[in-house]
Order: C-alpha cells, then structure tokens, then sequence
C-alpha cells in the first residue's frame, strides 16, 4: 500500500494539468513565485513547509568555493532573476539559489510570448532575453535582505542588451560593483542565446579580459573576502572551445564552470510535442538537454579536475541524474525545467534520492564521489 506522502507528487502533476497548464507559461511563472513569496512571509506556515520540504541530510553537507551548504543541489539561473523569493526558494529546499540574470541597466527582455512549454519532451524553449530590474535595483533589494533561512544566493550576470560589443566589459563590472558585495559567489554569463552576440564572449580572446575586469572589480569592492568567481557556458560549444574555457578557467584561477545554460540545438524533438513549438526561437532547456550537458560537464573534469569547482545543470530531473553530475565532476549540481513539472516536492525528492545513493554508493562522502567516473576511466 502507498503511503499517503507519495501522492503528494501526484497532486501536484494534477494541479499542474488542471490550473498551470491552462495558463500562459509566464503567467503561471508570475504567479508561483507570488505564492512561494506569501508563504515564506507566514512564520507558521513557512517553518512547516521548510519541515516538509527542505529535510537536512547530514551525509549531503557540502562545502565548494569556500562555502559550507545543506546539500549540493540548487535552483539554476533565471527562476528568480530579481532576486524577489530568496528565502521561499530555500523554504522549498533548494541548497544554494542562483537568481539573475542581472544585467547593468534594467530592460523588459523580448516581446511576449517568449516562454514556452514541450510538456510531452519535459522540456522548455525561452527567449525571455534578460527580463530584470537591473543591477542598482537588485542590488538595492539584497542589502535591505534579512534572511530566513540561511541559503548560498549566487548571482549571475549579463549585458544588458542595448550596449555594444565594445561597451560589454564594462557593463558586466557596473553590475559586478554593484552586486559583488552581496553574492556569496558570482556567475559570469556568457551563454544565454538570447541577447545577441553574448555567446561570442565565450572566445577565450573575448572572455580572458572580461573575466580579468570582473575579478578585478569585485576584490576593488569587497576588498574583504575573496568573492567566487564562476562563468556559465552553453551547451552548444563544440568541443575544443570547451577545453579552451577550461584551460583559460585553470589559467586565471577561476573558481568554477556552470555548464551548461539552455541550447539552441532542437534534436531529438519534434515527435511528441507540436512541430510549431520545436520551432520558436530560443534556448531549449530540459530533459532533451540531459545527455549533452553531461557530455560537457564529462569533458570539463577531465581537463581541470579538482582545480576549477564544476556546477552541473541541463535536464536534470532525479536523484540519479543528480547523482550522475556528481560522478561526471560536478560538486555543485542546479535545475531549472523540472522544477515547472515536479513542483515543489522535487528538491525534496532529490535529497532522498541523493543520501540513499550515496548510503549504497562505495563513496563515503558526497566529495569523494565527484568526478569519480571520469577518475576511474582515465585510471
Ligand atoms: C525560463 C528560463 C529562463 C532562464 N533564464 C536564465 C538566465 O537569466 N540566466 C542564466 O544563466 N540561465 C537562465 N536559464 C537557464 C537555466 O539556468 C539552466 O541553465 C537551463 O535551463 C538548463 O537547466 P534545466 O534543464 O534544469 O532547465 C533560464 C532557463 C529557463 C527555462
């Protein structure tokens, strides 16, 4: 006989097909986050929530870029780009939250409709192009933060779109000045595909000196601590390019790769969901990026291994996708599109996964399994 909790999934698959679904994807966005923000903004029901949803495990303390977290698994970029529901992210159990992307100016990102969903592929295409308040704004609205919950916020930024090529670097340092003292560690993105010309700064020519610039402003302002540096990259980077930002990554001490963002690859699609929907413009995101992401990720460990902190992220939907990031060498792990289709008891359900794994696994700790398949190929 099942026990009651897990039909807690099941009601969220149907509450999504009766009330999410038959809304505008951007709508349903809006109005989860207006929830999640309420509910963290009741003492009662937030710490029961927090009880329900976000259980510690002991055995999935993690400690990566100098920071100690419940457990390696956090919401990716782009759920909270305002940086507006840190804590009910942390209340649903996510161990780090990576809110952005924040560009220098604000901007209203691309002409709606420009979120859509593959609910048949488990996947989603966005074109959303850096909707958000800009840096001075959210940067404001961190400082004035008192936390709830003490959870690791990243924050990840972007150009703003209306700036030039020549303008990029010092665009990313407004923002890197103005956010650095409020980020427990900071994302450089340079692989979103929908602010044009972005991804060219993913060339080692390009990103050697805006990665310099960045680091630069953010121990000019935070002269205290040494704020982590990260950059995120696309999926759709043909192999050499990947080992050239590793190699560049390892040269300038970076402190960690998120890979990957969405793609602009469409294989694979097409055969469950509607032909005209696999045809928006946009990054893919989801299940049909699981296999590519790995690969990346795969490939990354083995050319820095333990010298550059690895975040894994594209089509992660289980423990055991989790858990395979984590032996292809990712000490950190996020997710963004199955988080729309599982809801809010899916960190939870990746912490279980995860400690039982772990419990069967010949790894005694969570660090020890990292990068534990590649180690063992190249043995
Ligand atoms: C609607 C949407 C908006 C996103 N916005 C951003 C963003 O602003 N910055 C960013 O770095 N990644 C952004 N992403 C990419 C995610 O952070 C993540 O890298 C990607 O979706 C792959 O993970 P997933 O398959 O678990 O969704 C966005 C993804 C989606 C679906």
């Amino acid at each position: 006989m099942r026990t009651p909790r897990t039909d807690f999934p099941e009601m969220y698959a149907l509450f999504f097909r009766l009330v999410f679904r038959r809304m505008d994807p951007e709508q349903a966005h809006h109005l989860a986050v207006g929830w999640i923000r309420l509910a963290a903004r009741i003492p009662v029901l937030r710490t029961f929530l927090a009880a329900a949803l976000a259980p510690r495990y002991k055995e999935l303390r993690t400690e990566a870029l100098g920071l100690r977290m419940h457990g390696p698994f956090g919401l990716a970029a782009g759920f909270d780009k305002n940086a507006v529901a840190i804590d009910g992210l942390s209340m649903l159990g996510f161990d780090h939250v990576e809110i952005g992307t924040v560009t220098g100016e604000p901007q209203p990102g691309n002409p709606k409709k420009r979120l859509f969903r593959l609910v048949a592929d488990r996947a989603l295409i966005n074109r959303m192009g850096f909707n958000n308040d800009g840096s001075l704004a959210v940067a404001a609205r961190l400082a004035s933060r008192t936390p709830v919950f003490r959870t690791v916020v990243g924050v990840n930024i972007g150009k703003t779109k209306v700036v030039s090529e020549e303008e990029a670097v010092a665009d990313y340092v407004k923002s890197a000045e103005r956010l650095a003292p409020h980020a427990d560690y900071l994302v450089v993105n340079v692989s979103s595909p929908n602010t044009p010309g972005l991804r060219d700064l993913q060339a080692t020519e390009a990103l050697r000196p805006l990665l310099t610039a960045v680091r630069e402003a953010a121990d000019r302002v935070v002269p205290a601590r040494r704020v982590p540096l990260l950059v995120k990259i696309a999926p759709d980077l043909a192999d050499e390019d990947v080992d050239a930002v590793a190699d560049l990554a390892v040269e300038l001490g970076l402190d960690g790769i998120i890979a990957t963002n969405t793609t602009i690859a469409r294989e694979g699609l097409g055969l469950r969901s509607a032909p005209a929907l696999v045809k928006e413009t946009g990054g893919l995101s989801g299940a049909p990026l699981k296999e590519r992401s790995l690969q990346v990720l795969r490939r990354l460990y083995a050319r820095v291994g333990d010298r550059v902190t690895l975040i894994g992220v594209g089509g992660i939907e289980t423990a055991e996708d989790a858990w395979q990031r984590i032996l292809a060498g990712a000490t950190l792990v996020q997710g963004y599109s199955a988080f729309i289709y599982q809801g809010p008891f899916w960190a939870r359900a990746v912490h279980k996964g995860l400690a039982a794994r772990l419990r069967t696994s010949p790894y005694a700790t969570l660090a020890d399994a990292v990068g534990a398949d590649v180690r063992n190929k190249h043995a």
